[in-house]
């Protein structure tokens, strides 16, 4: 949440500035501002909404400064309003810095600052940052660096900031704590960024801060320290990217392009972890290698997930696969609730943290939090952590040894789609393989389901071309509509719950996803001609029940749209609209379900005219608490 960019260099500041934010848009986009040094002054320039505000702003002036930073908000403390946004700065105008995170001990801060003098111009908790960084530097005013490593050791949460100062105009600093923060090595020119995207564009040399690290940025290169002042020897590593990822490429928005992503997504993951030789003949080991130590998955008596969101939604799909085919015990809890009420330490537990950005602070900290106390019970214990990201260079990579890297690449669109995807499909690659070790699944069954998951990027495919025209004229008959209600079961359940936020957080159209047999103890009162009713019903366990639950509600007079399998009489029947997907069994159906669900929901948005790739109040990575 909030991107912050920094350049130090020969090239003219804010060009770099603008475009790095505009990479980098998708983590929040309140309000943005730059900050540069030129002759000796600061010149800071800010604007209120979203990022083509500001640049209006920066076309009336010529600046051709040559150090700056910049910053584009997702609001926490304060409104989005031009006095909240970053860049801040003392009373005096010669230190300005931007943040991501949350100062939570701003309040002390300031009251005292407020005491020793210091007036404040913003609600934000980032403005007492340059306030304290101006007092250390009258303390130490021969050392940009250490009066910046002196104010951070003062602040407590979680944080990334990039600092300038009018007086030492060749520096800037970069500093992290528990938000990401990485720094760019051009020739003569560096760096630095929330998110590699801003940086690719220059320099595909990278070096990720690490918590509690500083960086001094100077024309001729970069220092790192530690916040204890402690000088550290450190390399930048060559990044793997494929800029196709962040271009639309001819799409109307990232999330449609990365809807059509999703068969070559499911390929890609499956490609890199099934053995293409393995058969239930010669099943001598694994069908799946996804390169996991056998002291993370021996002996696994409880599986526990912890992940927010889509990411938690995937998670639930996620236990249905390891209790059914690995015959594992396994929860699935919300990050921000397991922090606050984990559930009981017990022996040979696997903890398996899920997130598409690999940033999001709930989860980090849940994990952390886990890591730490299973090692103060038993300091020689090797915790089991496991981390399912599309972001393995994340701070998740960094906090989790072991890492299913999904293979879905960098997400712009703010709503997850193909990173859900391929967190499903990596799911079932996990749960193959736990079912192989344990033997709870004949050969000749995996093989099966194997041949069923290579065949769904054509089925999706199929999905694409037959369904989106139809989709996008029923999403019309919508663009009105106030509520909706989603029903799934079993291992559809988690589906409908990812359908009804898909429609919620980009159409701002009320939803509510409910398990099919839970509607009449209650939510059924909610039912009128009104209230549209999206049901899952694929062939398998619960498929009857499922048409029996939306005959329920057409009995209330609600309109009635199925996801069902193509030519299904009975499906037919029932339903006034229908999607249908290719017949699959039903332990694989979520990966083909969901596909009509995103277009719907983006449909019906873009009907709407609402902007689809950045919805009002949501960020891409929520790297706030
Ligand atoms: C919804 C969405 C969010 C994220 C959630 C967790 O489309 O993307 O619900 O799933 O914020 O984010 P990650 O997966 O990055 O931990």
């Amino acid at each position: 949440m909030c991107g912050i960019v920094g350049y130090i260099g020969t090239q003219t500041a804010t060009d770099i500035l603008m475009a790095g934010l505009e990479k980098l848009e998708y983590r929040g986009y309140d309000s943005a501002g730059v900050a540069t040094v030129l002759e000796g002054e600061i010149h800071c320039v800010r604007a209120k909404g979203k990022l083509c505000n500001l640049r209006e702003k920066l076309q009336r002036e010529i600046n051709p400064a040559q150090v700056g930073i910049g910053h584009t908000r997702w609001a926490t403390h304060g409104k989005p309003e031009e006095y909240n946004a970053h860049p801040h700065m003392d009373a005096a105008m010669r230190v300005a810095v931007v943040q991501n995170g949350i100062i939570e001990n701003y309040r002390e801060l300031r009251e005292e600052l407020k005491a020793r003098g210091h007036e404040f111009r913003s609600d934000t908790d980032t403005e007492v940052i340059p306030h304290l960084i101006a007092e250390f530097l009258q303390k130490t005013p021969d050392s940009f660096l250490e009066a910046v490593r002196q104010a951070v050791n003062e602040l407590r949460g979680a944080f990334a900031i990039a600092v300038i100062s009018a007086d030492y105009p060749d520096e800037l600093i970069a500093a992290r704590q528990q938000a990401p923060l990485t720094i760019g090595f051009g020739q003569g020119e560096f760096f630095c960024a929330s998110d590699t995207p801003a940086l690719v564009p220059h320099t595909r040399a990278v070096l990720t801060l690490e918590n509690g690290e500083l960086a001094r940025l100077t024309p001729v290169g970069v220092e790192v320290y530690s916040f204890e002042g402690d000088r550290l020897k450190k390399a930048p590593r060559t990044l793997n990217w494929n800029p196709v990822l962040v271009e639309k490429q001819g799409f109307r928005h990232f999330m449609l392009k990365e809807i059509y992503e999703q068969p070559g997504v499911v390929r890609a993951c499956l490609e890199a972890y099934l053995d293409a030789n393995w058969s239930a003949e010669n099943a001598s080991k694994s069908p799946v290698n996804l390169s996991l130590l056998p002291q993370l998955t021996d002996s696994l008596e409880r599986i526990q997930i912890l992940a927010c969101g889509t990411s938690w939604h995937a998670s639930l799909v996620g236990k249905y696969l390891l209790e059914q085919l690995a015959e594992i015990p396994t929860e699935v809890q919300y990050a921000s609730e397991f922090r606050y009420a984990p559930t009981p330490l017990t022996p040979n537990t696997l903890t398996i943290g899920v997130t598409q950005s690999g940033e999001t602070a709930d989860t980090l900290a849940a994990l952390e939090m886990e890591k730490r106390r299973r090692i103060d019970l038993d300091p020689k214990f090797q915790p089991r952590l496991l981390g399912i990201t599309n972001r393995p260079e994340s701070s998740l990579g960094h906090l989790v040894p072991n890492i299913i890297d999904t293979h879905a690449g960098i997400e712009i669109g703010v709503a997850a789609t193909k990173t859900f995807i391929s967190q499903l499909v990596a799911f079932y690659c996990l749960a193959l393989d736990l079912a192989y070790q344990r033997r709870t699944v004949p050969p000749a069954r995996i093989e099966e389901i194997i041949e069923g998951l290579r065949l769904l990027p054509a089925q999706i495919e199929l999905i694409l071309e037959s369904q989106e025209r139809y989709i996008e004229e029923l999403a019309h008959e919508f663009a009105e509509t106030q509520d909706f209600i989603f029903l799934g079961r079993g291992i559809n359940f988690p589906i409908a719950l990812e359908g009804a936020l898909k429609l919620k957080e980009i159409s701002y159209i009320h939803a509510e996803g409910y398990p099919a047999g839970e509607m009449k103890h209650g939510p059924i009162a909610l039912l009128d001609a009104k209230v549209p009713v999206v049901a899952i019903a694929m062939p398998g366990s619960v498929f009857e029940k499922v048409l029996s639950n939306a005959q329920e509600a057409k009995a209330r007079d609600a309109r009635l749209i199925g996801v069902t399998p193509i030519d299904d009489q009975d499906a037919e029947e029932t339903f006034d609209n229908l999607l249908p997907v290719p017949v699959v069994e039903e332990l694989l159906s979520p990966i083909l379900t969901v596909i009509p669900l995103q277009l719907l929901a983006y449909h019906i948005a873009a009907r709407r005219g609402l902007d689809v790739d950045q919805p009002r109040n949501l960020a891409k990575s929520v790297t706030v608490e």
